[in-house]
């Protein structure tokens, strides 16, 4: 056990920029979620690592004290295709729900557990949630058995999954220490390692919708996930894209499911389609299959088909697979023209994020419940002309509720100038 003297010692080690090793890291974690390191302690540690830093070896120490601080999943029974696919959060980014069924339909088994939306950037669990019947709380039989017979199951994070984490983000949150990249490896890492997959996929998105706002920092955390998850023995691999603009035209909950659907039928946005397949194929490639069968599957119909069994298989209406009209917009309907005639030169994502956040589509604190029929579809992205008066985003909106708002935003985030080229979608692979 840590004594009082002890734990100054370590914390004044990291302030003076000294290295921890790994025995030290597991031995203060689990101090810590004992409860025998007190918040202060742990917070002051993290404000030395936030100005100190950590190597990348220190940092998977950290990361396999943090992922082995609760359950850790065996999904060994399954074989060793198994895989996950991790997003560092965006708006609009509802790849999950295409990228899933894809790998499922090749022969990966996709096992994984999902996170909740929080402030402008959504979480699978919530978009999911807007299908009638469906359910996230499984036990660890029926996910176990939907995984080996269905070979898709997405649950809501169990608590007890690297609970080591949800107490230093929650200090992480209100001392100011949330932006360091060796923090954020560790706390998005140790959920993966312990979520028990031996393929991981990472999207990790930059720009003003993003965590990371400039490549250069975004490919020094890719790089770090990709070493810690070669320390553990994982096959991690990272695509950076871009998260300037929304993903797709959709941002909301039902909204955007009935945009996964429409893709998985062939014919969604071009942006959401590319970054889906580019993220199947090096889940495809690290698991030693050939890559073109994203695409195929995608447009044979055997992805949309495991989409129906997965939904299925967790009590969901699986006809709002054929029919996505199904899934119930809100009923109030608002048009955001364009003031100017032009071209969308920016269309910034946060500010699309928290306008969908104000109508009741996410939450600022963890907990609230959402609106699952409110969001907005984007009709014009950057690169797109427009004339004045035309339709720029229509906002479905519940009885006005925050409608002056998230109009306002809206319209803020679109800025039309003369010319513009389409961003580039896919920045970079880090393998
Ligand atoms: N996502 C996480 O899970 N943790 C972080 O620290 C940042 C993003």
């Amino acid at each position: 056990m840590l004594s009082r003297m002890h734990a100054v010692n370590f914390i004044e080690k990291k302030r003076d920029g000294g290295e921890h090793s790994a025995a030290e890291l597991q031995e203060w974690i689990a101090e810590y979620v004992a409860g025998r390191i007190p918040d202060y302690q742990m917070a002051a540690w993290l404000m030395a690592v936030f100005f100190q830093g950590m190597n990348p070896r220190e940092t998977a120490g950290l990361t396999l004290a943090m992922a082995r601080s609760g359950e850790v999943l065996d999904l060994s029974p399954l074989g060793r295709k198994t895989v996950d696919k991790h997003s560092s959060g965006g708006v609009g980014d509802k790849t999950t729900l295409v990228v899933a069924p894809i790998l499922a339909a090749a022969g990966l088994v996709v096992a994984k557990m999902s996170g909740r939306g929080l402030a402008h950037t959504g979480g699978t669990i919530d978009k999911l949630e807007s299908i009638p019947g469906w359910r996230a709380e499984l036990t660890d039989e029926e996910f176990m058995r939907q995984a080996r017979e269905v070979g898709l199951v997405i649950a809501g994070q169990s608590k007890n999954l690297a609970p080591a984490d949800g107490k230093m983000y929650a200090l992480r949150d209100v001392t100011g220490t949330v932006p360091s990249i060796p923090l954020i490896a560790s706390s998005i890492m140790s959920k993966k390692l312990a979520a028990g997959a031996r393929i991981i996929t990472l999207d990790v998105k930059v720009g003003s919708g993003a965590f990371m706002k400039d490549l250069a920092h975004a490919r020094e955390l890719a790089r770090l996930m990709v070493e810690i998850g070669r320390h553990a023995g994982r096959d991690v691999r990272a695509v950076l894209s871009q998260m300037d603009e929304p993903l797709g035209q959709a941002v909301g909950n039902a909204i955007e499911v009935r945009e996964a659907i429409v893709t998985l039928q062939g014919e969604g946005p071009r942006d959401l389609t590319e970054l889906s397949l580019a993220l199947a194929r090096e889940a495809l490639e690290a698991a030693g299959e050939d890559p073109e069968l994203a695409e195929q599957v995608l447009c044979d119909g055997r992805a949309l088909d495991k989409l129906r069994a997965f939904v299925a298989a967790q009590g969901g209406d699986a006809r709002v697979v054929d029919e996505p009209e199904r899934l119930e917009l809100a009923p109030d309907v608002l048009e955001v023209r364009a003031e100017r005639s032009g071209v969308v030169e920016r269309l910034d994502a946060y500010r699309v994020g928290v306008a969908a956040l104000r109508l009741g589509g996410g939450r600022e604190r963890k907990g609230e419940p959402i609106d699952h029929g409110v969001g907005v579809r984007l009709l014009k992205k950057v690169g797109d002309s427009v004339y004045e008066g035309d339709i720029l985003a229509t906002v479905f909106h519940r009885a006005g509720r925050g409608i002056e708002e998230s109009s306002r935003l809206l319209q803020d985030a679109y800025r039309i100038g003369r010319r513009a080229e389409p961003p580039k979608l896919i920045l970079e692979v880090v393998a």
